[in-house]
């Protein structure tokens, strides 16, 4: 409303707001803005909710499927943007009305018919099948991320920017959303996904699993085993549903780990606070799938991974990389220092003192001999190296050194409860050590995390 305005006055006004509200729907950006993935994820629009159905064909691989996903407009919207991997789409509706589009390599453009008005939620339903194949990731090499087709079954594993290989999405760990899988496949292949198994239907020659996870999560935590899985259901950490898939080759010692995952849990949460998710579980693939993955609630390990340090490892990461969400991928220590230490912590209380010692002056060595550089900012090419891995978890180590067992472990419960369910970067979280120590902590930080070799520590020698 305008009061008081000359008749000429409103009229301009009235002229120029309506200009506006036309001038108001542009393309969404085309990146969410992360450095080390220049056209990765999108914006002009936040994620709500995935609601994938796929179709499995075990024979020939390929899915048949449909994504609804549900978002908010940021601003008015002419047109947006997905991430996208191979696979062929056949249809696209935003908000029930068929959606222009076109597509350039990993990019999925989207012209809806209308344009989407600032503030207000809208649905698209892309229809697309084909044959999913892992998508090339600089920071991981080799044949790629994302959905793996192997002997016994399908694996999922999408770290960084895999989860556009089965369903479009807003690649990145900065727009998490809540998530339902709803997998058909025949028998006797069976399916496991993120979060709670919440309905199964038997249709003769096919079943019907539908899986969902009660917390958001980011695409690339995203995961599906289908595979003829031995499966063990138990009472987990406090009472919540923990599934284990089990390929059916694995032996008695291959499974033994597993057995832990109750107790790891428990443990972790005397160090981290209260376990973030409403169920737990472990999907052991009987295959090279290039290490183990912390796919939220149920992660996937794979050949090699199956010993109860990885396994606290991508346990520790429910909390620190899936509850909390690196903001860019260089900010990754933050997931992998800290998975690590919580690692490490296990081990100190399962295979006690000495075994802790010798692992933490291995690490020193390591560091100080090949002049491993700091965690932050990596580069992609070294997002999953030393640097990001070791030396981040030497530096909660010395950390806990420096303020002591009370304020270290107050600082990382004060963390979480801070930063679940959002996303974290270094810088908040050196500002969140002084705040919780009351110290001045920048000469430490300049020597373990920042300068190019860690400091000379006598102790570790
Ligand atoms: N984040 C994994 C870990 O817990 C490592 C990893 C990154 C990975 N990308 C992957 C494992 C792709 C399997 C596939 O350390
Ligand atoms: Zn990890």
């Amino acid at each position: 409303m305008h009061f008081n305005l000359s008749i000429a006055a409103g009229l301009a006004t009235l002229a120029l707001s309506l200009t506006f509200a036309n001038d108001e729907a542009r393309p969404g950006a085309d990146s969410i803005g992360d450095p080390y993935y220049p056209k990765l994820g999108a914006g002009g629009y936040d994620t709500e909710r995935y609601d994938l159905a796929l179709t499995v064909d075990m024979e020939t691989g390929s899915i048949d499927a449909v994504a609804t996903i549900t978002a908010r407009a940021l601003h008015g919207l002419s047109s947006f943007n997905l991430d996208l991997y191979g696979l062929e789409v056949a249809g696209i509706e935003v908000n029930g009305k068929a959606a222009k589009f076109t597509r350039d390599g990993r990019e999925l453009d989207v012209v809806p018919k209308k344009p989407i008005r600032e503030g207000k939620e809208f649905d698209v339903r892309v229809a697309y099948s084909g044959v999913p194949t892992p998508a090339p990731d600089p920071s991981v090499g080799g044949t790629g991320v994302g959905w793996m087709r192997k002997d016994s079954g399908i694996f999922v594993s999408s770290e960084c920017i895999g989860a556009a290989s089965w369903f479009p999405c807003n690649d990145h760990p900065r727009d998490p959303a809540l998530f339902r899988f709803t997998v058909t496949v025949a028998k006797p292949y069976v399916v496991a996904a993120n979060g709670l198994l919440v309905d199964e239907q038997d249709h003769g020659d096919t079943r019907t699993f539908v899986w969902e996870p009660k917390a958001p999560m980011a695409p690339y935590l995203a995961t599906l085993g289908i595979a003829d899985f031995d499966v063990v259901v138990e009472e987990g950490p406090g009472g919540i549903p923990l599934r284990t898939y089990f390929a059916k080759t694995l032996d008695a010692r291959e499974r033994a780990g597993f057995a832990l995952q109750t107790e790891i849990v428990e443990f972790l949460e005397l160090c981290f606070g209260p376990y973030p998710f409403a169920s737990v579980g472990a999907i052991v693939a009987d295959e090279d799938l290039g290490g183990a993955l912390e796919t939220q609630t149920i992660p996937v390990y794979g050949r090699g991974t199956y010993d109860d340090g990885t396994i606290a490892h991508e346990l520790a990461h429910m909390w620190f990389g899936d509850a909390i969400s690196a903001n860019n991928w260089k900010d990754m220590w933050l997931n992998e220092g800290f998975a690590s230490y919580g690692s490490f912590l296990w081990v100190e209380y399962a295979h006690g003192e000495e075994a802790a010692d010798r692992d933490m002056r291995q690490r020193y060595r390591m560091l100080r001999r090949a002049k491993v550089g700091p965690p932050p900012d990596p580069g992609v090419a070294q997002v999953f190296s030393a640097r990001v891995y070791e030396r981040g978890c030497w530096v909660l180590h010395m950390l806990r050194d420096r303020v002591g067992d009370e304020a270290f472990f107050e600082i990382l419960q004060t963390w979480v409860e801070a930063k679940s369910g959002k996303t974290a970067q270094t810088d908040e979280f050196l500002a969140h050590c002084e705040d919780v120590s009351g110290e001045d902590l920048d000469d430490f930080f300049a020597g373990v995390l920042f300068a190019d070799v860690i400091p000379e520590d006598a102790r570790f020698e």
